[in-house]
């Protein structure tokens, strides 16, 4: 992963549930300035339980704390991919 890519985990009760990796670099496709959300995974034994969901919510107050000077965030989600999607 390029330095550009910073790694998070998902914790839940102190014990590490998923993770995703917030890219700070820029997509052609992409508002200049914006990050990428890319590598989300929530372990598959506690997938449906609806931490891939919080941790979505969570990401808003997080990112405008700690990336405030960036307003938009991508994800590329394969439409195929229901739960993702
Ligand atoms: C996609 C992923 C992050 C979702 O996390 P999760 O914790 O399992 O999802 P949640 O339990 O929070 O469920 C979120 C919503 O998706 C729905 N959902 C979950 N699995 C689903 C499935 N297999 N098919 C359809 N909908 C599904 C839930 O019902 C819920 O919807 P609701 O709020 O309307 O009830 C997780 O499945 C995952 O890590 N998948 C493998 C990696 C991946 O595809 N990452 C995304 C790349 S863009």
């Amino acid at each position: 992963m390029p330095e550009s890519g910073h790694k998070h985990v998902v914790l839940v009760d102190d014990a590490v549930v998923g993770f995703f990796v917030i890219d700070t670099a820029n997509y052609g496709f992409c508002s200049k300035g914006a990050l990428g959300l890319r590598a989300f995974f929530i372990d598959s034994r506690h997938q449906g339980k609806g931490y891939g969901k919080f941790s979505v919510a969570a990401l808003k107050p997080y990112l405008q704390q700690a990336y405030s000077q960036n307003s938009k965030i991508y994800l590329t989600v394969n439409c195929k991919n229901l739960s993702a999607y």
